[in-house]
């Protein structure tokens, strides 16, 4: 979604302001600006595209003691310099940057218009400069926490004004916020990427909180001034850790670092000599846990599938029936929380609009809700009832890669907890963290193939459209890779039930549009070879993601991939892996931006 800098201190204004957005494009990027205040002066530049437009248009130096800055993913109004923040009132003192939406700004704008006010963008955002600038008498903190009274909707706002010298304010409600306490220099951001070249304190805003802020000070208040007491956290990740480190995009990057990342997240969490899981921040008692009736997953986007996925496995091995529900939809069904059960918001940003609202609505209703989260600190992990960081380290491209496989590493790990407290017995539980343990290494076999997987791309890149048919476990995993393909080549594909193909998708094969099965050696193999021949017979093109040495399925597919034997409880990791390969090097093929990929936006902070 939008990013938000704001930073006073003594660095050079232009520089910060456009680094920091550059770090957050990632979010959002359909436009960008900075304000910078100096004397009596404002300066603001705003430009519609990328960082690199506003870069060009920014003077290598700008004087100023205080600045802010915004790249956005519009949501009202479309993409032109005009729409794009930072928004000044009418008399051009008050500069505002805003992420989220203001709910009641038709209403606030008719009035401000009747008032005479005239408006410069199409925004929602704009209203909040001119309530600032109307109701201004002479500190702006105070006008801050009466104005977004008036609000409606979420914001994480940054405003500055022209007789503020070096001041900047923020506040926030539903659109995260975090302060950056550096050496006589402070920072305001959406998010800890932007600020982390500069420092690694940062005290994070929760909803109803107002910060002031200039390079030696800052004071956070609620919306009464009341003084709040706030701690101050690390930020855990390293400044090389949001570079490409040699690799051509973030993506890239981060698929081949699924070795590391599924290792940090299942590290010090398996116990061999009981052959179970140590989850410390789950919160739960023993008794708790024995007595789980139920466990509903709540997510969005790749996050849900790998809940998907999870669903399978807690009720195959945990026998504990689990449910998983796309967040956006639990928040306004009126959601029956039952008895012992536990929810789990999977979430890798942690600060996914619906998937908080949800959360929120079911911690209402007394549910216990757990985070599965990367991202610390975030409004997700810190609003639950316990949980599971990932430590994926930062995921900067936008289609989720390694968030998804620890994501699964740590339902894995639950799973066995709580299925080692019923019917799993000693000799399967060593079987599986066996398994489990195994996994990094046989993703490293599977990174191997990326060549093969790249000329694959290279044949099939042209198809309009794509199925991806998976049984099982594996299910799922054809979603994902559904959607990867989707969001960064934009060919249509759609994830399917192998065994649903005949009831209809089957309409849609000929040589246009290809299946890519996922074939492993499981209970359902046979059935899927079946559902394979099935579209061959149609003169439907197959590719075949199957086992080393199965040369049964090498010989029926037109192509194949080839993945490392693993249990078969497995197969979901090292089956998504090359998803996520031929989805990027597609993508390369047809020349798509793979880290930013039109229309999407890494955190989508808005419902
Ligand atoms: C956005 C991203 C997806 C992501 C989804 C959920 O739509 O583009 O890649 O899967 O949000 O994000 P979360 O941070 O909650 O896992």
């Amino acid at each position: 979604m939008c990013g938000i800098i704001g930073y006073c201190g003594p660095k050079p204004m232009a520089n910060v302001l456009v680094e920091a957005l550059k770090r957050m494009e990632y979010r959002g990027y359909d436009s960008a600006g900075i304000a910078v205040r100096s004397g009596s002066e404002l300066t603001v530049i705003k430009r519609a595209g990328k960082i690199a437009a506003l870069r060009e248009a920014v003077p290598a130096e700008i004087p100023g003691d205080c600045g802010i800055g915004h790249t956005r993913w519009a949501t009202h109004g479309g993409v032109t310099d005009h729409n794009a923040h930072p928004h000044l009132d009418a008399s051009g003192k008050v500069a505002v940057v805003h992420n989220g939406i203001i709910e009641n700004y038709a209403v606030l704008r008719e009035k401000l218009s009747a008032d005479g006010v005239e408006f410069k963008s199409e925004t929602d955002s704009e209203v909040i400069a001119h309530l600032i600038g109307r109701l201004y008498e002479g500190d702006l903190t105070a006008t801050v926490q009466q104005v977004v009274q008036l609000l409606k909707g979420t914001y994480g706002i940054a405003v500055l004004h022209i007789d503020e010298p070096g001041t900047v304010v923020g506040a926030r409600n539903g659109s995260p916020l975090v302060l950056g306490i550096g050496e006589h220099e402070m920072f305001l951001a959406s998010d800890v990427t932007a600020i982390l070249g500069h420092t690694k304190q940062a005290i994070y805003l929760e909803d109803g909180e107002v910060v002031t802020v200039t390079a030696d000070e800052y004071r956070t208040t609620d919306l009464n001034d009341r003084k709040i007491d706030k701690n101050i956290q690390i930020i855990n990740w390293e400044l090389e850790e949001i570079e490409k480190g040699g690799y051509q995009h973030y993506m890239e990057k981060e698929i081949f670092e699924q070795p590391d990342s599924i290792t940090r997240a299942m590290q010090g969490r398996l116990d061999h000599e009981n052959a179970t899981g140590h989850l410390g921040g789950l919160n739960m008692t023993k008794k708790e846990l024995l007595d789980l009736e139920r466990v509903k997953i709540i997510a969005a986007g790749t996050s849900y599938y790998a809940g998907l996925v999870a669903s399978y496995l807690i009720e195959s091995i945990a026998r504990i029936p689990c449910t998983v529900e796309l967040a956006a939809e639990v928040r306004y069904r009126n959601p029956i929380v039952e008895r012992n059960s536990v929810y789990f918001a999977v979430s890798q940003s942690g600060e996914t609009a619906d998937t908080l609202y949800a959360m929120r609505e079911l911690q209402r209703k007394g549910a216990r809700v757990l985070g599965i989260c990367n991202v610390v600190g975030a409004s997700i992990p810190r609003e639950s009832d316990g949980g599971v960081y990932i430590h994926s380290g930062p995921e900067i491209a936008v289609a989720s890669t390694k968030a998804f496989t620890s994501q699964l590493t740590a339902l894995y790990i639950f799973t066995l907890l709580i299925a080692r407290m019923r019917h799993m017995s000693l000799e399967e539980g060593t079987r599986f963290v066996q398994a489990l343990e195994e996994v990094p290494e046989r993703v490293s076999e599977v990174l191997q193939s990326a060549p093969a997987i790249a000329e694959l791309a290279r044949k099939y890149h042209s198809a309009r459209s794509f199925l991806f048919l998976g049984r099982g476990i594996n299910y799922p995993v054809a979603f994902e890779g559904a959607l990867k393909l989707k969001e960064i080549s934009y060919i249509h594909a759609e994830g399917y039930s192998a065994a649903e193909v005949k009831h209809g998708p089957i309409a849609l094969i000929g040589p246009e549009t290809p299946s890519l099965f996922l074939v492993p050696d499981d209970a359902l193999r046979e059935k899927v070879i079946s559902n394979m021949k099935e579209v061959q017979a149609r003169d439907g093109r197959v590719i075949a993601v199957c086992v080393e040495g199965d040369h049964e399925v090498a010989a029926l597919a037109d192509d194949v991939i080839m993945v490392p034997k693993v249990h078969e409880l497995m197969y979901p990791f090292v089956m998504t892996v090359p998803l996520q390969l031929f989805a990027y090097y597609t993508a390369l093929e047809l020349g798509r931006n793979v880290d930013q990929p039109r229309n999407l936006a890494k955190s989508v902070t808005v419902e």
